[in-house]
């Protein structure tokens, strides 16, 4: 665009200006994870006496998630779709969710399913033809903008101009922008204890050289990297790109050299981790950020070479259904997100060489000391199933990796309980006899 210097300082404004654009009962988007606005945000919660029934939605949170304090009930109706700490509360009592496979999202918002009446979005600053990059969020930002009826854009030169179909030509879309610079949130590395160690060395033993790469969230995936040092040529197609994968990178050990396509970039839908990382991915061709209808889509990852997706669970029963979003009692946890998207994938390899793997410690402990096998007979009561049984090929904790596809329910039960925590194992072993009628030393 040739002017659009001239239309961008015509639409720069401060945030209280900007969200006067927001209008009581709309629909109100937010980019999620570390690419939330936060300055849009905050100016949102500032003037919620403007609003009623404003609804927002987003991915994961990482910000406050001020507007789901009971005090704005009347002003703002959060309807997530996905949850963390911040945000549980209100949409299991007075808000809500909506369950969807993440590649879906931005189909869903071509289609008008998902209404979006405002997008707030935070760019990295302009390049010398106005272009920005949406930096640590290719997932649904991109067709939110398109979706929106209004944009509203945090400019923030910390926001790294990563490569990708994240890339755009700002003033062809924004309605007001607001330039307002701050650190993107981080993670720090995190903390790898024995059990994730061991999980860790059993996924290891899953993946081959050249081998694709999807990593979840969380200390698994990092324990999973810090395995991975021997192998070579693995790449990365994933829905998260974290300090482990970077790490690997800079070893060599990741050179996506022999990617089936988009070969020597990695290519991810979301960004998270240290300061180190967001600044790895400014103007840095070996990254990708790509929207998550590419990056997520089932029929793109089966054609990844070697694909192997990890990713965490709550819990699993002996017939091989997963929990990952929901602990029971009705009460939903946090999302599918990509999950089911790459555990399938990686199952529909044309290769035939992908593994879709889930990988957990064998227990977990309430808060209030109780420790529970993440291994039961049946799921937990007003459990929801996140990957069918037909989905699970590979179950992994610290007690080594059940096989499971194409195997039969008792053979199935057998293979769990073998990796279920000694302490849980005699009463598992009850559990089978009287499920599947098999004694389990049959
Ligand atoms: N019963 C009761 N509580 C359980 C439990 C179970 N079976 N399993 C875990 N918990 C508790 C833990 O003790 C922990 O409690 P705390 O917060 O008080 O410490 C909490 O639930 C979270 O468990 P943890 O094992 O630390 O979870 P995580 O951070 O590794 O996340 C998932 C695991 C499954 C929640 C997360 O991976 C997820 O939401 N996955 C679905 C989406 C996805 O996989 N997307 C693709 C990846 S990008």
């Amino acid at each position: 665009m040739k002017n659009w210097k001239e239309l961008y300082d015509a639409k720069k404004m401060t945030s209280d200006e900007a969200v006067q654009l927001i209008k009581s009962n709309d629909k109100v988007v937010f980019q999620h994870d570390v690419g939330e606005p936060a300055e849009l945000v905050r100016a949102m919660v500032r003037n919620a006496k403007n609003y009623k029934n404003v609804e927002i939605s987003h991915m994961f949170s990482l910000g406050p998630g001020e507007y789901c304090k009971e005090e704005y009930k009347e002003n703002f109706h959060p309807n997530m779709w996905f949850i963390s700490g911040q945000t549980r509360k209100a949409c299991n009592d007075w808000g809500d969710y909506t369950t969807f496979f993440f590649h879906e999202l931005p189909e869903l918002m071509r289609q008008g399913r998902v209404v979006v009446d405002v997008v707030l979005i935070q760019v990295s600053k302009p390049d010398k033809l106005g272009y920005v990059s949406t930096g640590v969020s290719g997932d649904y930002t991109v067709q939110a903008i398109k979706s929106a009826k209004t944009v509203i854009a945090q400019v923030n030169e910390h926001v790294p101009f990563s490569y990708g179909d994240v890339v755009f030509p700002l003033m062809e879309y924004a309605d007001a922008i607001v330039e307002y610079d701050e650190y993107l949130p981080t993670i720090p590395a995190s903390k790898i204890g024995p059990v994730e160690e061991e999980i860790g060395k059993y996924c290891a033993s899953l993946i081959d050289d050249g081998a694709t790469l999807q990593l979840g969230i969380g200390s698994i995936p990092d324990a999973v990297c810090a395995q991975l040092k021997n192998k070579k040529h693995l790449g990365l197609h994933s829905e998260m790109l974290g300090d482990g994968a970077m790490q690997l990178y800079y070893e060599g050990v990741i050179d996506n050299t022999m990617k089936s396509f988009d070969k020597d970039v990695m290519v991810a839908n979301f960004v998270m981790g240290t300061q180190e990382l967001y600044e790895f991915c400014d103007h840095n061709h070996a990254v990708k950020i790509m929207p998550v209808d590419y990056v997520n889509d089932p029929t793109i990852i089966m054609n990844c070479s070697k694909m192997i997706a990890i990713n965490g669970a709550l819990g699993c029963d002996l017939y091989g259904q997963v929990a990952s979003d929901t602990l029971g009692g009705d009460v939903q946890f946090s999302g599918v997100g990509g999950q089911v998207d790459f555990i399938r994938g990686a199952a529909m390899a044309r290769d035939g060489l992908g593994k879709g793997i889930i990988a957990m410690p064998s227990m977990a402990v309430k808060k209030d000391g109780t420790k529970i096998s993440k291994i039961t007979p049946h799921l937990a009561d007003k459990q929801v199933v996140t990957d069918s049984r037909n989905d699970t090929e590979f179950v992994v904790t610290e007690y080594g990796i059940a096989d499971l596809w194409g195997k039969s329910n008792k053979e199935r039960a057998k293979a769990l309980i073998d990796i279920a925590h000694p302490d849980f194992r005699p009463e598992l072993k009850e559990a089978m006899k009287e499920i599947f009628h098999h004694s389990y030393d049959e």
